[in-house]
């Protein structure tokens, strides 16, 4: 594993991070977690170098913080490790709920303190709930308490001047960012990245697989292309050595369910980092930008922030379907999705049992216009 650091105080974290929103589950519940599978795949990770382990209070509908918190102290591998979790404002009604929150937070998970701790998808209405409630000043406290050692932010909105307001809004140890190839000027993308380098304030990445896409679902022209460039290199790697290449790159976090993918995410970012990325790989990629970008539709990285959905309809898995149909430009691929989505999906989670109440909208990072996206949804496949 190769190494950079982090934050003021330099803090020496692994290229690759483990990201703890995607877990194997079981029965496809995502509260159950396969916690015999979740402790081989972290296990491996750690003990592979891996020492960047980011969580949140959210994920796995509450669960993943307290899986994450006992495999962690059971397999003694808590001081291996920086442990990354998270204020997430929606859940904090008053003032007074700032410091319950974390204290649960430490409670749940069976921890004293977390390493990194950071204002969850920061946008315009969260950045106001911070001033409002003085969360910069509980930060403060928090760290002077010793629950909490650096302070970061993560950040899911459109506006790059929001972004550059928050960075210069606080002394904060790193920003997390969505960002890969295909995202490169979405959200605080390359400009983001770059303005956090030029204050000394690192990035951790998230999605930098668009939640898988660049790795599985990339069209077959483009797994041509990367193939035909390295028949080795897994389209996964692709998208991290783009990363890597970058030097206010310093974690990259991946939501990995599979040792196969920890296998492969370790070693690529064992392998390259900063300036290691060709000329000739560059323009690969460019390539393979050009013919994922024609063939997509819906921008979905099935974060599932928008779910649970009231009537029960299944917003991302949705949106996986359509993009699915169209990733793949033949006439059997699209039967068989077609085939699939109505064979799988109960009534009540098909797009058509949207009552565009409007609440996933407000949720979503990537503000899609879920209730429009699922009439073409609907129309595509239960016309
Ligand atoms: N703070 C925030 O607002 C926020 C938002 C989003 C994410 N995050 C954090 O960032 C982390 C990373 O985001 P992400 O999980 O979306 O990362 P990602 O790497 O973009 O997507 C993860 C998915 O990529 C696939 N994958 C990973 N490695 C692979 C490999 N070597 N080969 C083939 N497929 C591979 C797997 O998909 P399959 O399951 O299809 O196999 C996996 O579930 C999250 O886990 C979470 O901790 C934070
Ligand atoms: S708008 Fe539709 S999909 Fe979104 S929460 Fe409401 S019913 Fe569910
Ligand atoms: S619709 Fe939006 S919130 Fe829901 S999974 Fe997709 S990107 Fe995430």
């Amino acid at each position: 594993m190769i190494y950079r650091e982090l934050g003021k105080d330099k803090v020496k974290v692994s290229q690759l991070g483990f990201g703890c929103m995607r877990f194997p589950t079981i029965d496809g519940d995502t509260k159950n977690i396969d916690i015999a599978a979740t402790t081989d795949l972290l296990r491996y990770a750690i003990n592979n170098g891996v020492n960047y382990i980011d969580t949140a209070y959210p994920y796995h509908d509450g669960m993943s913080e307290v899986v994450v918190g006992e495999i962690l102290n059971k397999e003694n591998l808590r001081h291996k490790v920086n442990l990354v979790s998270k204020l997430s404002l929606w859940m904090i009604k008053s003032k007074d709920d700032l410091e319950k929150f974390l204290d649960d937070q430490l409670e749940r998970s069976h921890q004293t303190y977390f390493d990194f701790y950071l204002v969850h998808a920061l946008n315009k209405d969260y950045w106001k709930k911070v001033k409002e409630f003085d969360v910069l000043s509980f930060l403060d406290k928090a760290k002077k308490e010793g629950k909490i050692k650096y302070v970061g932010f993560s950040f899911h909105d459109e506006s790059l001047d929001l972004f550059k307001e928050i960075v210069d809004g606080y002394d904060w140890d790193l920003a997390q960012i969505q960002y890969n190839y295909l995202d490169k000027y979405y959200q605080a993308g390359i400009e983001g990245l770059e303005y956090c380098e030029s204050k000394g304030i690192g990035c951790v990445i998230m999605e930098p697989l668009k939640g898988g896409h660049l790795a599985n679902n990339l069209p077959p022209e483009a797994e041509e292309v990367f193939k035909k460039a390295n028949k080795n290199d897994s389209f996964a790697s692709w998208s991290l050595k783009w990363l890597l290449n970058q030097n206010n790159v310093k974690v990259i976090l991946s939501g990995m369910n599979d040792l196969n993918q920890v296998i492969d995410n370790i070693d690529t970012t064992s392998k390259y980092s900063v300036n290691s990325l060709s000329e000739e790989e560059k323009a690969t990629i460019d390539n393979v930008l050009e013919i994922i970008n024609k063939t997509k539709r819906i921008d979905c990285t099935n974060c599932k922030y928008c779910m649970p959905c009231p009537q029960g309809v299944l917003i991302p898995n949705n949106f996986a379907y359509y993009n699915k149909y169209y990733n793949f430009d033949c006439k059997k691929n699209r039967e068989s999705i077609k085939g699939m989505y109505n064979s799988i999906f109960i009534d009540s989670e098909k797009a058509s049992a949207c009552i565009e109440c409007g609440l996933c909208e407000t949720h979503c990072p990537q503000h899609l216009k879920i209730r429009d996206l699922l009439k073409d949804v609907s129309t595509l496949f239960e016309s």
